[in-house]
């Protein structure tokens, strides 16, 4: 389980409209922290909302004990968060999750990610670009939404960015540019984060095509610890199906583990 930290915040970044980056101090995190790993966050100082939000992690420094997480403003908890300023102290707790990226040595790897996931698989493709060709395919609604163009290509071999309508780059969803490079040459794995949609889709054509592929979920949470039940994901790899816990279990499933 991950530690209970009090962090300073000592830099604050807006990355698009309502989508903030911190970096936090958090040494016992960023020793520990693993590539699709995840945070709890308090985003209260006065009480309500009381549940912590969890929020993925982005880059880990080791060396300077920073990690950096992106979020978008969604609600109450994430408005707080974003109202926070450079010298503030967070509480986080983290790392969180048992389930992480497979960074074995593959030669081939296709990432995708929708949107708000693709910040967990930032630190994935830092990790697996020093090994491996990577391809990213990030696919966004539309040209406003398009974010992190150039972090992204700097861990990448190649970068393919895809806008629903077509008004940035690609037009279309991402999947179907992974779909027509598979035609030519099929990776030895693919890993994905993003809207529900997307993900059925990556895993049922990953199944379909043989190609061994993780899944990072990003469901409705409570306690992020296993103790509420808040986030219940049906597990297929035993002999009997079974109900999981996505911050127990995952956020990371072998895509043919999980029913999605
Ligand atoms: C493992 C995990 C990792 C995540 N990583 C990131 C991240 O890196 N960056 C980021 O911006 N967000 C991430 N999220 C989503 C983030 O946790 C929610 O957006 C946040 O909790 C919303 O809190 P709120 O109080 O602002 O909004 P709330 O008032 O709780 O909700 C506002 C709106 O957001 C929707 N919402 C809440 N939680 C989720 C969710 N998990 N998925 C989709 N919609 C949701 C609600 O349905 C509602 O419409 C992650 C979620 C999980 C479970
Ligand atoms: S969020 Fe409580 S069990 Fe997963």
């Amino acid at each position: 389980m991950g530690v209970k930290v009090n962090c300073e915040l000592v830099k604050k970044e807006v990355v698009a409209e309502g989508i903030y980056k911190f970096t936090v101090k958090a040494p016992a995190i960023a020793s520990k922290a693993k590539a699709g790993q995840f945070l709890e966050i308090k985003v209260s100082k006065t009480g309500a909302p009381f549940l912590r939000r969890p929020i993925s992690i982005y880059n880990i420094c080791k060396e300077e004990g920073l990690v950096e997480f992106i979020f978008q403003v969604k609600g109450e908890g994430t408005k707080l968060l974003a109202e926070e300023n450079v010298g503030a102290e967070i509480d986080i707790m983290g790392p969180l999750g048992n389930g992480s990226f497979d960074i074995s040595d593959y030669k081939k790897v296709a990432i995708i990610g929708g949107g708000i996931g693709t910040y967990p698989l930032h630190e994935l493709a830092k990790e697996l670009n020093e090994k491996s060709d990577v391809t990213v395919y990030m696919g966004f609604r539309n040209k406003d939404l398009v974010t992190l163009e150039d972090e992204f290509a700097k861990v990448s071999n190649r970068l393919v960015i895809t806008t629903d309508d077509g008004s940035y780059k690609e037009k279309g969803f991402a999947i179907n540019f992974l779909k027509e490079d598979c035609k030519k040459e099929k990776p030895d794995m693919i890993y994905a984060c993003g809207p529900l949609p997307m993900l059925k889709a990556v895993r049922e054509f990953a199944l379909e095509e043989n190609i061994p592929c993780q899944v990072s979920l990003e469901e409705r949470m409570g306690c992020g610890i296993g103790a509420c039940l808040g986030c219940a994901i049906k597990i297929i790899s035993g002999e009997e199906p079974r109900f999981g816990h996505v911050c127990k279990d995952g956020p990371v499933f072998n895509a043919k583990d999980v029913e999605i």
